[in-house]
């Protein structure tokens, strides 16, 4: 979507029903909220008797049970943006001139206003700023022309430049017609019908039953069926895969947030990643040791928090002698050169993150393998890897993730520990308990007196270096502070002309490293206000292993809860903070 002059980026959650008798806008609705995650500026859906509604906000606040609309078929959309407005005008669906026909869509149609252009000289009326509507009059203008929709679907996808999944329905016509370039798209097999979702955990509650879209595919949905088309209109069998997804993490229970409920998980999830890394994941992790074993090179390629993972990683790997380096995903083709001796390793919660897909294909062309360490199974990436092991950290719905970073750096620990790195990862679980008993009442007071400052700085070494931005990254999405995390080697560079008396330095020193120390001493004889994680007698915050090794782990739960609890001294939507998405499936 682009808006005066800007581009809008758009990523989104859509979701289409189909069923064999008349449903209640309940139903969709309570679909779409399990994806709100991926975004939550405005929403809307539509039916094919003509009903559509539009609002700004949160679903989650919003009573669809007034709205008293029935029908057999529904198109839902969730959408998050950044750089423009977030209207009724602009949310979806979008309508044809005529408004026979509605669609939502996830992703950026490129070409939208060459495509714009050709279509208003032709009659055709926007409403809105955003690329999506294209779509709709698109194929208004192709039914014009006595082309059938199935007929017209490959034109489009032959025209348009740019990603997308798209649901489009008639009215009257009990269909949906579901396309699918680079954005996530899946059909549910539902017991009356069938569903269509960018992911899925919309409908993981109902069925365990699931077609996946290939790039360049479309479907027609109709009530007792559906058949799928390649990009030149010529029919697939596909296959229906079964999932297994755990329900276990759908509500909050006495938690009053998710992000709260998420990081008391983290022992549980942690325990179970370790078990089935000696159970059912050890064939996994057994060949992605022998895949490294015979590569000549290995990078990792990851973004956001799960690029601190797999920072952490390089640290774990070389520490048992295998040299490896991470290159993060937006700028993986500016920087990385890899070959038919490299292997790949991406690391990502969600499995979908745009970035990663984009890296991966570049990687693809270069003839490297490619290996997924991965939670969302199903996902994109997954499917794209020739081997993935998964972190089993279940579902995670608050927008900053935890305990999907402990489980991936859990995972690295044990894959350096089979190489020969010491640690005794068994009792990690027990000592993520322990750090949380032993610190939660010290971060309570703490994040009092620092959730009014504007600048709080995290500095880290080695193990601690990827832990310090990982903190401040979370100080930032969710306590809306500004924060750095920083090499403490690198303060007096520059940074160091920052602190002022007062200023907060929380300063990570894993087994009294020695110039961890001293760049600690460094700011507090410049009057810094320091905290420090450790795990010496001394330290502000305790943390309760010798381990190296885990000392990354145990280090960011710590930082989580100051996040967290800073968060909720101010007041903030801590589960959904503004401008963020969980899925970034945009570039
Ligand atoms: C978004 C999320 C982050 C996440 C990052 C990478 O920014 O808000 O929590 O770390 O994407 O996502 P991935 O799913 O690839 O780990």
């Amino acid at each position: 979507m682009y808006c005066r002059g800007f581009r809008v980026l758009v990523m989104c959650g859509i979701v289409g029903i189909i069923g064999n008798s008349e449903n209640g806008i309940e139903e969709p609705m309570h679909s779409l909220k399990r994806l709100e995650y991926r975004g939550y500026d405005s929403f809307g859906f539509a039916t094919n008797n003509g009903f559509l509604e539009k609002r700004v906000g949160n679903i989650g606040d919003f009573d669809a049970s007034g709205l008293g609309t029935a029908s057999r078929v529904f198109i839902c959309h969730t959408r998050w943006s950044t750089h423009g407005a977030v209207t009724e005008a602009n949310a979806h669906p979008h309508l044809s001139c005529d408004g026979e026909i509605a669609i939502v869509h996830n992703g950026i149609i490129e070409n939208y206003q060459e495509l714009k252009k050709e279509l208003e000289e032709k009659g055709h009326r926007f409403r809105s700023e955003t690329d999506s509507e294209v779509i709709a009059h698109f194929f208004e203008q192709a039914l014009s022309e006595n082309m059938s929709i199935e007929e017209a679907v490959p034109e489009f996808m032959q025209r348009t430049k740019g990603t997308f999944a798209a649901l489009m329905i008639r009215k009257g016509e009990d269909r949906i017609y579901a396309m699918k370039r680079d954005s996530p798209l899946v059909l549910g097999l539902l017991e009356n019908g069938f569903m269509l979702a960018s992911d899925i955990y919309a409908f993981s509650d109902r069925t365990n039953r699931a077609v996946f879209f290939g790039d360049d595919e479309f479907a027609v949905v109709g009530v007792d069926g559906y058949e799928f088309f390649d990009s030149r209109g010529r029919r697939l069998d596909k296959e229906i895969q079964d999932f297994e997804w755990s329900r276990e993490n759908e509500t909050k229970e006495n938690y009053e947030h998710f992000m709260m409920k998420e990081i008391m998980e983290q022992p549980e999830a942690c325990r179970r990643l370790i078990k089935s890394l000696q159970s059912t994941q050890k064939e996994k992790i057994e060949r992605l040791k022998d895949m490294i074993v015979g590569a000549k090179n290995v990078m990792f390629v990851s973004g956001g928090t799960s690029y601190h993972a797999s920072l952490l990683g390089v640290y774990l790997l070389k520490q048992a002698g295998i040299n490896t380096q991470s290159v993060i995903a937006s700028e993986f083709q500016n920087y990385a050169m890899p070959d038919r001796d490299t292997v790949v390793i991406a690391i990502t919660q969600s499995g979908e993150t745009m970035d990663v897909i984009e890296a991966l294909k570049y990687v693809k062309n270069r003839g490297s393998r490619i290996v997924s360490i991965v939670n969302v199974p199903y996902s994109t990436i997954q499917r794209m890897s020739e081997l993935s092991v998964e972190v089993m950290a279940g579902q995670e719905v608050c927008v900053a993730a935890t305990k999907s970073f402990t489980n991936q750096v859990t995972l690295l620990l044990y894959l350096a520990s089979m190489f020969g790195f010491e640690t005794d990862i068994e009792r990690m679980p027990d000592e993520i308990s322990e750090t949380i008993r032993l610190n939660e009442e010290k971060i309570k007071k703490l994040a009092s007196e620092l959730c009014g400052r504007n600048d709080i700085y995290v500095i880290g070494r080695g193990l601690s270096y990827p832990v310090a931005r990982e903190i401040a990254l979370k100080i930032k999405e969710i306590s809306y502070i500004h924060a750095e995390g920083m090499m403490g080697g690198e303060l007096k560079h520059g940074t160091i002309a920052l602190i002022e008396k007062g200023t907060p330095v929380i300063s990570l020193i894993s087994n009294n490293n020695y110039d961890m120390l001293s760049n600690t001493k460094e700011v507090e004889s410049r009057g810094a206000r320091i905290i420090t994680a450790s795990n010496s007698n001394e330290a502000d915050l305790k943390i309760p292993s010798n381990d190296n090794g885990k000392f990354g782990i145990l280090a960011t739960v710590l930082g989580q809860m100051l996040a967290y609890y800073m968060a909720l001294e101010k007041g903030l939507p801590i589960d959904r903070p503004r401008n963020l998405a969980k899925s970034v499936t945009v570039k």
